[in-house]
């Protein structure tokens, strides 16, 4: 079994589509539902179970969600339902599918996903996946390991959420145009790099498909590295981390 169902939960959209684990590619078309509001457990239990049916998915299910993901249960909720915190996702959607489930974090499926098939394959040294959507999730790599759930999207900048003021929505929101948006990027990337020294940064989520438009007005020291998987980097790692623990690591 190498075709493994992959789910990513967005803040407008979630999506879907079976995924080929040994290539690292999409085999399924992709499927997608608006993100029911209010986005309670509950409701993206049933969002998920339908996406499961109209794939016809079989086998082991990864799962990514915008919150820290400890052992299967989510832990915070900065842009879901607060009903999240604490909710055994994996324990609940695994006995209505009766299949195993992973949930883990959105951001860092992102970055497993590049780190083995994408723009982080074969970098050594200290990497940082960053997604730019509803909020800024962040995933950090040492050598190709992954420290989870980390969560530097909060992290204050001016007295103020770095994702309250970079993320892809507040670009929407504030109608701010690529130049303004980019100032802000910069100034979340220089307060990264001055915490973590990474040699790479790669940028995805949301804003990824307008990825040319903005990354010639961003700086670092560091490189910076365009997600190669898009806006599907998530459920294609969520469906790899899924598969890795159905074969014990
Ligand atoms: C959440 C993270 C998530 C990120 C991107 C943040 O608000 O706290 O867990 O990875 O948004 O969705």
């Amino acid at each position: 079994m190498h075709s493994v169902l992959g789910i990513d939960v967005g803040g407008s959209s979630i999506k879907a589509a079976l995924v080929d684990v040994w290539a690292g590619q999409t085999v399924s078309p992709l499927a997608s539902l608006p993100t029911p509001q209010p986005s309670t457990p509950e409701r993206l239990m049933e969002a998920f179970v339908e996406l499961d049916a109209s794939l016809g998915a079989q086998g082991p299910v990864g799962l990514a969600l915008p919150s820290v993901v400890q052992h299967g249960v989510a832990r915070t909720a900065a842009n879901i339902d607060k009903g999240w915190i604490g909710f055994d996702c994996a324990g609940s959607l695994q006995s209505r599918l009766q299949r195993p489930v992973t949930v883990l974090n959105d951001a860092d499926a992102a970055g497993l996903a590049e780190m083995r098939w994408g723009a982080g394959r074969g970098t050594l040294g200290v990497v940082i996946m960053l997604t730019f959507g509803t909020g800024i999730g962040t995933a950090v790599f040492n050598d190709g390991q992954l420290l989870p759930n980390t969560e530097f999207g909060h992290l204050e900048m001016d007295g103020r959420e770095a994702e309250h003021q970079a993320s892809a929505r507040v670009r929407t929101v504030e109608k701010l145009d690529w130049p303004q948006w980019a100032e802000r990027v910069n100034a979340y990337l220089s307060r990264m790099h001055g915490l973590f020294w990474p040699d790479v940064f790669i940028l995805g989520g949301a804003v990824s498909e307008n990825f040319d438009r903005f990354a010639p007005l961003l700086t670092s020291p560091a490189q910076i590295r365009a997600a190669q998987f898009r806006g599907q980097a998530g459920l294609i790692g969520a469906a790899l981390a899924a598969s890795r623990a159905s074969e014990g690591g």
